[in-house]
């Protein structure tokens, strides 16, 4: 190969709704703030794929802190989806895709469905190689969870903003639903080309001393490894409901065991958010990790092991 580097004989390269990623790891949304810096350095750090901060029509200032607590195996965050607008944040877009060598899926949110296709559509006109929308912030009202949890607003919202884009559509779903295949189906059957699953399960902490709530927000969303049994629950549910619809795995990954768990419940790849906080290397090590599992248990490549777990 004249030492060039060929997806097609990487075993831990992965395709899913036409997005070619050279490894499974791609960092969850809402890690690491907004530049592009910063997912560069991300992608730098082994990440196969990148999605941004969620980014609405308008700036918001989110809420006021305290917005993260420590959990007992995890985080608690109710940041209120700060962010500068679609506007000002196109600008980063344009310029991570000069720097960053790795697809930039940019995490949108509205308050209607229409409000999603233009966020979208403009993440897209400057430069996003795909749309993740988030259906699933699960305490900021008429937004997120407040849509992704009814099947008929969220196939709304998925098929308004499919017309509005040329490049692939991802649903982030939420966890905090009696089923969540009626909304992987709901999605799916809007246009949906993969699902992400799951966004955080709501929580919240209180403390002794002071006998309030630690958040100002009050409710916010648990992460990490606490939420791994849930979201490994999540995509195994969604992977017997409807087959071979491309999956991403997000909930509690922080090693190579975390991420093939994943893939043998169905995913073909797998966020990585809370982890990365403490350890900017835990892609590589979750690559290497993912690559020797396969040399020792004598496949050729992640897409093979994908949904293993569901055989008879
Ligand atoms: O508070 C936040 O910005 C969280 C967003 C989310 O969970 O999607």
């Amino acid at each position: 190969m004249n030492g060039e580097f060929s997806l097609e004989s990487n075993p831990l390269s992965i395709s899913f709704a036409g997005l070619t990623l050279a490894n499974p790891t791609i960092l969850a949304s809402g890690i690491l703030g907004y530049s592009a810096e910063s997912l560069n350095r991300v992608a730098k750090g082994g990440a196969g794929a990148v999605v941004t901060k969620s980014v609405g029509i308008a700036p918001r200032a989110g809420y006021s802190n305290p917005t993260v607590v420590q959990a007992e195996s995890g985080l608690i965050n109710a940041m209120g989806l700060p962010n500068p607008g679609i506007e000002v944040y196109s600008e980063e877009i344009r310029f991570s895709k000069t720097v960053l060598r790795v697809p930039v899926i940019a995490s949108v949110f509205g308050y209607s469905a229409e409000e999603y296709a233009v966020v979208a559509k403009r993440a897209v006109e400057a430069g996003a190689d795909a749309v993740e929308l988030n259906v699933s912030c699960p305490h900021v009202k008429q937004t997120g969870a407040e849509i992704g949890q009814s099947p008929k607003f969220l196939s709304e919202v998925v098929q308004t903003v499919k017309a509005a884009i040329s490049k692939p559509l991802i649903v982030k779903l939420s966890p905090n639903v009696a089923d969540i295949t009626v909304l992987a189906r709901a999605a799916v059957e809007a246009g949906a080309d993969a699902l992400t699953a799951v966004n955080t399960l709501k929580a919240m902490a209180i403390d002794a001393e002071t006998m309030r709530p630690i958040l100002s927000n009050v409710r916010g969303g648990l992460s990490g490894a606490a939420v791994k049994p849930v979201a490994l629950r999540c995509v195994y549910d969604i992977h017997e409901a409807l087959g071979d619809v491309p999956v991403v795995g997000c909930g509690g990954v922080a090693n190579w065991r975390d991420a093939v768990e994943f893939f043998l419940a169905g995913a073909s790849a797998v966020q990585i958010g809370t982890a990365v906080a403490e350890n900017t290397e835990v892609f590589q090590a979750v690559t290497k990790g993912v690559e020797t599992y396969l040399r020792r248990k004598h496949y050729g490549s992640v897409k093979e092991i994908v949904g293993l777990a569901h055989r008879k």
